[in-house]
């Protein structure tokens, strides 16, 4: 597929958009450390960075974007900074929602909800409600997500199944598998961005990163746009993905990659 890209300018690019990007926003603090700032500024800052993504995402035709925000390991920061991380969620869901709705954008929490403010989480569902039926985009938000905690979860859940007697235990594949996992609804995740100089998972998507891209990039989150956002698309798009076969099987006409 020959795709242009929304941005303005000369950028255009060959070959297969991801359907599902997942963001591993790292670098805030970092960020507001070097201009000489409090951690809090650099997260507030990087709101700016969530909106252009969404943007970005939305107007190429991406269907799924997944951001993690929160991940079960953020809990042993100091206790002021996991407060404001927390408000600014609250914060942000309060002011974005109405717009997002009008963008057509379904909006979806992942993660460990029960360690939330009944009233945090009451708001998500309604969000969720409000945008269920929206289909130009998913956006699916990881809050006090791990991808241990997930897979966990799904094994838990399948137990309690066989238990009941609704599922046997030699039926159980990796496709049974998936569908108790957190994002069993989206389309396989394709690429997994992380921003912030950092080359590690951090326990983020463990089960759905199995044949993911990863891209990684200095850019700290704040400074993160639209145009570094299709940096990484171009690059998804130049690369060949093998599931495990050879170059020539997946493309005949290209027999030089592997
Ligand atoms: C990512 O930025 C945001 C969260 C983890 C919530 P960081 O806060 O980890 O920023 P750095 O990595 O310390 O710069
Ligand atoms: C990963 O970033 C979590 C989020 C972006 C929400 P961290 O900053 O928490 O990851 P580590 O501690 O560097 O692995
Ligand atoms: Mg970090």
């Amino acid at each position: 597929m020959s795709t242009k890209s929304s941005i303005e300018g000369p950028l255009s690019f060959e070959g297969t958009l991801p359907e599902h990007v997942a963001i591993i926003m790292d670098g805030n603090g970092r960020w507001a450390q070097q201009q000489g700032k409090l951690r809090t500024f650099g997260h507030k800052a990087g709101v700016k960075a969530v909106r252009a993504s969404v943007s970005y995402a939305r107007k190429n035709g991406i269907k799924a974007l997944t951001l993690f925000a929160f991940s079960s390991e953020n809990w042993k920061r100091p206790k002021d900074e996991i407060t404001i991380l927390i408000e600014l969620f609250n914060l942000v869901l309060s002011s974005e929602i109405k717009k997002l709705n009008k963008n057509n954008i379904r909006l979806k929490v992942i993660g460990d909800l029960s360690a939330f403010d009944q009233k945090l989480v009451d708001k998500i569902r309604k969000a969720e409600f409000l945008t269920k039926h929206n289909t130009s985009l998913t956006l699916n938000i990881a809050a006090n997500y791990g991808g241990r905690w997930d897979i966990v979860t799904a094994a838990q859940r399948i137990a309690d199944d066989v238990k009941q007697g609704l599922v046997k235990l030699e039926e159980i594949t990796e496709d049974i598998f998936d569908k108790y996992t957190c994002m069993s609804d989206l389309p396989a995740l394709d690429l997994v961005i992380r921003t912030g100089g950092d080359h590690r998972i951090s326990n983020f998507l463990l089960w759905q990163c199995a044949y993911a891209e990863f891209y990684f990039c200095e850019t700290l989150w704040p400074d993160f746009d639209e145009q570094k956002f299709e940096n990484a698309i171009v690059d998804f798009c130049q690369r060949q993905r093998r599931f495990g076969q050879t170059g020539s099987q997946v493309s005949p006409d290209n027999q030089g990659q592997g």
